[in-house]
């Protein structure tokens, strides 16, 4: 059942401005929006393309607190980090706001006015946790305790990260607030809450019934959220980080982030145009689309939803093709652990490179599951795939042109079978591409786009025209005017994918305006115009260039290990006279060598002051014997021989182990006498 509609409003998920964004977000979120809103700009539609930050919520509060500074520093960084490098990217939202803007206050506290004054909230008082010395309550996220399920001293109070279960942080045993390390106290608390059941029914209806060509990942899982049946959510939350609820007796209380985030799509279409804002939320001849990643699901098919009709005056989104996540060297991106590629810096490390990434984010959309970014792959996508198909193509077709015509497009004659297959065969893929694009099959609809210039490839390969040129000139220039063409198809179809590469060819080619609808057509380019030198759409990345992004992300690896370190846990208490018997001494490293055939031995001959000792110890792999001769350690002088390899210990040395697993041999810190005690 498809419906007309005379616009679109296309949404994308705010990001919180709590951290830059990475290519997991672009990939899901930023990238397929942004192809769809060009996309449908082409094709003279009327479009606005909504983004923004979303500035409220715990974990900015969090990362203020860590840092010293206030949650507006915070979320004033990063919205600028984060505007200016969607700018670059070329992500063409009509607006970009952010919620701490006025306008989104007023818009969200009139929202929740108008929802509270028709009754549509259940005010409930419950029991949360309180901080006595901070004189707060605690959101979730700022209380850590034990694990009720696996035992892990250091859950959060939202989600145990051990083993994965979602909490509450009343189930914490032994709950600590991570603002004093206090214990806190259960307070009365008064919420605001949304009844989702009170929707249930209608939602059930609008997805379930007349959505089911939506995607079968976010069909799915709404599926399952109404099946297990729904529950009033509260809107409201005890914090200063946010916008004050509107009513009377709420001192100290916010609006919920998720409550007001989604609002923020109104608001920030209320600062792109003002009063005329109200066509494009609730005019039925609107669509609306919500571009999200999977995370996201519940709140944009349940509970905005719920919002929109307990107001009742909004349109419903028409679909909300969400994606999956995408990882990233076989690994789950995570901001915690620096495992991601950030966009601000791709931008400034690979300069002019947008293109390059908008194309392998799409080829690798985590569209119907998860999917995996690789240096690897993006280098032999560039090269194999950006260079060799589509730049060789352009290039080959400019070069001759200027080659034989300096550069004046030449006269196409009668066209020949070949010709008309070639142009067949390239108007079955714009055909295609448009219909995967229609249906946000954006991976596909690449392939398409990229299928014209391999198209031209064979063409230009089966055609010979260098060899023609003496014999038959009139068929060159058929087949040159046809390759010209056929560029300026691909500057078409390749706009909403890599809009950089697009203005560049339309430069080329002097085609100042370029509308879907001339894509199929093969006289875009009129015979005479001058085309410019050919230039290079796309050039090789070397080797060293991805493997310094690898060498990279090693790094965040290891630093990551370094950081998380933790000392182990005291061993139980031990007497003095227990002490006493372990006899530890100095010695002096007289000889040291590998031991054969086995690599993480290496045997000592130790200068021990009663005669000399061997001793056998596992730190190959952090020394090279000769650096160790000379050198004084510390051994235990009483401890059992035993034969390791073949070779008698007679003690052990002592090291200490550092955070990487590395060990490091423990010595006085000036010279004493060999067999000196120590104790
Ligand atoms: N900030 C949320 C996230 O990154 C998304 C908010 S989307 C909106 O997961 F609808 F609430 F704006
Ligand atoms: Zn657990």
């Amino acid at each position: 059942m498809e419906k007309n509609f005379k616009r679109t409003l296309i949404t994308s998920a705010l990001p919180y401005a709590n951290g830059p964004v990475h290519i997991g977000h672009l990939a899901g979120v930023y990238v397929p929006a942004d192809i769809y809103a060009r996309y449908l700009r082409l094709k003279g539609e009327e479009v606005m393309f909504v983004g923004g930050s979303d500035e409220h919520g715990v974990p900015i509060t969090i990362k203020a607190k860590a840092e010293g500074v206030t949650p507006q520093d915070i979320v004033d960084r990063y919205h600028n980090i984060i505007k200016d490098s969607f700018a670059e990217l070329g992500i063409s939202f009509d607006v970009y706001g952010r919620t701490t803007s006025e306008t989104h206050r007023k818009t969200a506290s009139e929202f929740f006015r108008r929802l509270y004054e028709k009754g549509e909230f259940v005010e409930k008082s419950s029991m949360q946790l309180y901080d006595e010395k901070a004189d707060q309550f605690l959101a979730d996220r700022y209380v850590t305790g034990t694990c009720p399920h696996c035992g892990n001293t250091n859950a959060y109070g939202d989600q145990c990260e051990a083993c994965g279960t979602s909490l509450n942080a009343t189930d914490l045993i032994d709950p600590r607030s991570a603002i004093t390390g206090n214990t806190p106290v259960l307070r009365e608390t008064k919420h605001w809450y949304l009844p989702l059941d009170k929707w249930e029914p209608r939602l059930r209806q609008w997805i379930l019934e007349e959505h089911k060509e939506w995607k079968p990942n976010v069909y799915g899982q709404c599926k399952s959220w109404l099946d297990m049946g729904l529950q009033p959510r509260a809107v409201s939350r005890d914090l200063d980080w946010g916008i004050p609820v509107p009513v009377e007796g709420a001192e100290g209380k916010v609006l919920y982030v998720w409550f007001d985030a989604p609002i923020g799509y109104i608001s920030n279409t209320i600062d792109c145009v003002g009063d005329d804002w109200e066509k494009w939320w609730k005019d039925p001849e609107t669509r609306m689309l919500h571009f999200i990643g999977k995370d996201n699901i519940v709140f944009h098919c349940i509970v905005f939803p719920s919002m929109l009709m307990a107001d009742g005056t909004y349109n419903l989104p028409e679909n909300v093709p969400a994606n999956e996540f995408l990882n990233l060297e076989d690994d789950k991106i995570s901001t915690s652990r620096n495992w991601a590629v950030w966009l601000h810096e791709y931008l400034r490390e690979l300069p002019g490179k947008q293109d390059v990434l908008r194309y392998v984010l799409t080829a690798n959309a985590p569209e119907t599951k998860d999917n995996n970014f690789t240096w690897k792959d993006f280098q032999a996508r560039n090269n194999s795939e950006l260079v060799a198909i589509l730049g060789n193509f352009v290039n080959r077709a400019t070069v001759l042109i200027h080659k034989y015509y300096e550069g004046s497009v030449p006269v196409a004659g009668e066209f020949n079978d070949a010709d008309l297959a070639a142009m067949n065969e390239i108007n079955a893929s714009i055909k295609a591409c448009a219909e995967n694009l229609d249906h946000f099959k954006f991976r596909e609809a690449l392939k398409d786009a990229m299928n014209v210039a391999r198209i031209g490839n064979k063409y230009l390969a089966d055609s010979e025209p260098w060899k023609l040129i003496k014999t038959d000139p009139d068929r060159v220039a058929t087949i040159l005017n046809l390759a010209v063409q056929i560029c300026a198809n691909l500057a078409i179809v390749c706009e909403p994918f890599m809009p950089f590469m697009s203005a560049s060819l339309c430069r080329q080619l002097g085609l100042d305006l370029i509308k879907w609808d001339m894509a199929g057509r093969f006289d875009l380019v009129q015979a005479g115009s001058v085309i410019a030198k050919p230039e290079l759409l796309f050039e090789k990345i070397e080797d060293s260039v991805v493997e310094e992004q690898v060498a990279k992300l090693q790094h965040a690896k290891e630093q990551n290990v370094l950081n998380s370190w933790k000392p182990e846990a005291v061993k139980p208490t031990v007497d003095f006279p227990t002490f006493e018997k372990l006899d530890i001494r100095v010695g002096t490293v007289l000889e040291c060598e590998k031991v054969p055939k086995a690599d993480k031995l290496l045997k000592f001959k130790i200068d021990d002051g009663m005669g000399g000792r061997t001793i056998v110890s596992g730190i190959a792999k952090y020394y090279n014997p000769e650096d160790l001769v000379g050198k004084q350690v510390l051994f235990i002088a009483n401890f059992e021989p035993r034969k390791l390899k073949g070779v008698l210990s007679e003690g052990m040395i002592l090291s200490a182990v550092d955070a990487d697993g590395s060990l490091v041999v423990a010595s006085p810190s000036r010279e004493v006498k060999s067999g000196a005690s120590v104790g």
